[in-house]
């Protein structure tokens, strides 16, 4: 968070977010499995990042600074739903880890984790409500439901090889892309930006939000060993076919990678020579640099938007964002 560092009251803002789910998370039923699951998300360490281009887009206001509690307590919502939909998303998968540490599914059991899901999204309302969020509220309503359709939208399709590159795009839309333009959707509206400045800002957090699941998705292929857990290809083994092992099926060379797929069925252990060949198929239908690719058009695109804001910490913050996001 170094160069994050420079931004004048960003770490503070970012602190108090935590202490605002803390706030929103605190038990008040004395169940002592609740309080420690409740304990587990909020130590998780999570990035942050959806609060952070909240509370960038909410530089650009003329309501700020004054409105700088308001963000925090959004920014705080925003990463309550993010927490939310991996506890749920972790029991989907049968994760054993998230972030390198035991998830809420393995650590307290599945049917904690959809009880704790619940139970978070259950405050959430509780807090929109309470701060008279009602635009913010319905906007999230709305985030969430495209976040469940990008999800469902997945599961139809796993295991399918003839999704196209439109079904998952409008997948990862829906799972990731759509709470980016939320938040910086209510950074625009809790600080007052116009309906221009706020269209560019919900823009650039489409792009970002495009480019972390693009780039989540590359990394699951590319990495070397386990990535925070998860292994290398699970993707693949478990049906989800992302940007570069699409580009490989619509190849002309598609018809290998549709023999391995079948060979190995779904859900199976994948052996290392079968990953070989993977990697052979995806680097002669060149899926990788593909992908690489249109990441680089989306940091392009955001950055061209971000171009016409004015120019100051917040414009550079984002800037700073978009190079962590396609430095490797
Ligand atoms: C992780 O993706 C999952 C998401 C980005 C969204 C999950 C959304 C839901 C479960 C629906 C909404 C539900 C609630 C409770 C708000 P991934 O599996 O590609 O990434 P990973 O590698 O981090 O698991
Ligand atoms: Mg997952």
């Amino acid at each position: 968070m170094a160069a994050f560092d420079k931004i004048e009251g960003l770490s503070d803002d970012l602190k108090l977010v935590d202490v605002y789910v803390d706030e929103y998370l605190r038990d008040e039923s004395g169940h002592t499995a609740l309080r420690s699951v409740l304990n587990t998300i909020t130590t998780g360490g999570g990035k942050k990042v959806r609060p952070l281009v909240l509370l960038l887009s909410g530089r650009f206001g003329p309501k700020w600074p004054k409105c700088r509690d308001q963000l925090c307590k959004m920014g705080a919502t925003v990463e309550m739903i993010h927490t939310a939909s991996l506890i749920h998303d972790d029991i989907v998968d049968d994760s054993p880890l998230r972030r390198g540490r035991p998830t809420v599914q393995s650590k307290f059991g599945k049917e904690m984790a959809v009880y704790a899901g619940d139970f978070v999204l259950s405050r959430i309302v509780f807090y929109l409500f309470k701060e008279a969020s009602i635009e913010a509220g319905m906007l999230l309503a709305k985030t969430v439901e495209s976040m469940c359709y990008g999800e469902i939208g997945q599961y139809a399709h796993a295991y399918d090889t003839k999704v196209t590159v439109e079904d998952y795009l409008s997948n990862i839309f829906g799972k990731t892309a759509s709470l980016f333009v939320a938040a910086c959707g209510i950074g625009a509206m809790e600080s007052g930006c116009g309906e221009k400045t706020s269209m560019i800002l919900r823009q650039v957090g489409e792009h970002i939000g495009y480019l972390f699941q693009l780039r989540d998705d590359l990394l699951n292929i590319i990495s070397t060993g386990d990535r925070e857990g998860k292994p290398v290809h699970s993707d693949f083994i478990n049906g989800t076919y992302t940007l570069p092992i699409l580009h490989a099926l619509h190849h002309p060379s598609g018809h290998r990678l549709r023999e391995v797929i079948h060979t190995i069925g779904s859900g199976a252990a994948v052996s290392d020579c079968i990953k070989e060949e993977i990697q052979d198929i995806l680097n002669s239908s060149r899926g990788i640099e593909f992908t690489r690719e249109t990441i680089r058009c989306h940091a392009e695109q955001a950055g061209e938007l971000l171009s016409s804001l004015p120019e100051g910490p917040a414009r550079q913050g984002f800037y700073e964002i978009l190079d962590r996001l396609t430095a490797d």
